[in-house]
């Protein structure tokens, strides 16, 4: 076993439950900012507002601070790894692995998640239910030690410094939190690092001109016809993946009742008994109810051509082998430690049924999926790297 999912629930539990920085980081007083931002969104057509987070309201200073931030090698203990590192634009903002390598060389567990649209989330993270805001998140991968990812743990004071005697970042701190005599802290670099990261949305995609904009021809026959597929009941995707935003645990303004729901979808039955393996098991690593066994939140599918490989871990290496695997109603791993037949995962949600579909099909269903591709979004000049680490995609140019 990897890493003991004791410790995994301690950090989880200290960071999210305390919110972190709320105070308790290393006796620094971070005094509660105003709420009510009037912060001006500019929303792409058919998208909700954004829920602000209460200590956390969104400024134009915060976010040019937190894109500074985000894109910066000296976030990592050993200066070599950003935010972006593991969310790369280009990659709508994932980083093209089978599973994230952190700033010492430290495997993680898991496949880096896209931040297409990460404001809507309900819950972050693949399968974590206390991680509910974008700053709370962010303190995983500074302060994260199973595994280790930036590696601010016991570098805190060393890593601020490098912020706070900089000429270029003194006037960004000071504009992002105005008053503030010391904002050098970790619970201001999360809460701008999270104020950016609010910006990224995406909805500019031939699926969003044809169905928000009124383009009819922005969508292609055959993606049409997936289109069709992709809401039929036959396949059942829209139950998991519906909505605006393609996943069902969203959150905005408008919404009251805030829905995170997790799906056991059929990956793993090792032993026949239902379980994932021991480092990546869901919600159960919160829970450890057997029910929540590989139960994780179904990711948005916008910009998933170019997020691969997929899934929790990376298993799954293209979207043709994602549309086998639903297909089959389930994963069959024949030998290795993780034999045995997804499909007859006890855990598996009654939603992940098998279909037939031809070869055509199965073409249209990809074409829709590329659909939600967004080259508007990942060309964005708003998110681009202030430091050059970082190139802007070729296509973009
Ligand atoms: C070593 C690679 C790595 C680094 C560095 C990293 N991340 Fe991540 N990120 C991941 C992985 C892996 C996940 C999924 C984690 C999980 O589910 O346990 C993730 C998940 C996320 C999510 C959740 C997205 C969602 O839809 O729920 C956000 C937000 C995020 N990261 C932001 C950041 C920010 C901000 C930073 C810098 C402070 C950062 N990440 C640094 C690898 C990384
Ligand atoms: C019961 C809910 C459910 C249904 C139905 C469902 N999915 Fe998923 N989907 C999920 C969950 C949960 C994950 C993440 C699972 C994991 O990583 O273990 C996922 C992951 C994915 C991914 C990988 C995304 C990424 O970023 O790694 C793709 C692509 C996908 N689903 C497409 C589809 C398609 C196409 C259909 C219909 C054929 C479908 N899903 C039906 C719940 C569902």
């Amino acid at each position: 076993m990897k890493q003991p999912v004791a410790a995994i629930l301690s950090l989880s539990l200290l960071l999210a439950v305390t919110g972190c920085g709320g105070g308790g980081d290393e006796g620094i007083e971070t005094p509660p900012e105003p709420s009510g931002s009037g912060y001006s969104w500019s929303l792409p057509a058919g998208f909700p507002t954004p829920r602000e987070s209460t200590d956390n309201p969104m400024s134009a200073a915060k976010v040019e601070l937190g894109r500074h931030l985000f894109y910066d090698l000296r976030m990592s203990v050993n200066q070599t790894t950003a935010c972006a590192s593991c969310h790369l634009p280009e990659r709508a903002f994932t980083d093209g692995r089978v599973t994230a390598l952190g700033a010492t060389g430290e495997a993680h567990p898991r496949n880096s998640m896209s931040l297409t649209n990460v404001v809507y989330n309900s819950t972050f993270n693949w399968a974590n239910p206390l991680l509910k805001t974008l700053h709370a998140q962010a303190l995983i991968p500074m302060f994260g030690e199973f595994p280790l990812e930036l590696g601010w743990s016991d570098h805190e004071a060393e890593i601020l410094d490098r912020f706070r005697h900089d000429a270029q970042y003194q006037p960004l701190f000071a504009a992002a939190y105005p008053g503030e005599s010391d904002p050098f802290n970790a619970d201001r670099v999360a809460k701008a690092v999270a104020a950016f990261q609010a910006t990224l949305i995406s909805g500019n995609s031939p699926y969003d001109q044809a169905t928000f904009q009124g383009q009819h021809d922005a969508l292609s026959p055959a993606a049409r016809r997936g289109q069709e597929l992709f809401f039929s009941e036959r396949m059942e995707c829209f139950h998991c993946h519906g909505g605006f935003n393609f996943s069902q645990s969203v959150s905005h303004a408008g919404t009251s009742i805030t829905q995170a729901d997790f799906f056991n979808n059929g990956l793993y039955n090792i032993g026949g008994v239902g379980d994932y393996p021991l480092d990546n098991r869901g919600l159960w690593e919160f829970t450890q109810k057997p029910a929540d066994m590989g139960r994780f939140r179904p990711p948005t599918l916008r910009n998933v051509e170019l997020t691969a490989p997929y899934m929790h871990d990376g298993s799954i290496a293209t979207l043709e082998e994602v549309i086998d695997h639903y297909a089959r109603g389930g994963r069959l791993i024949s030998n290795g430690p993780y034999a045995g037949d997804g499909a007859r995962n006890p855990y598996k949600s009654e939603l992940i049924v098998s279909f037939s579909l031809t070869v055509g099909e199965k073409q249209d269903l990809i074409a829709f999926l590329h659909s939600l591709t967004d080259w508007n979004f990942i060309c964005d000049s708003r998110f681009t790297d202030p430091f050059g680490n970082f190139p802007r995609p070729a296509r973009c140019n």
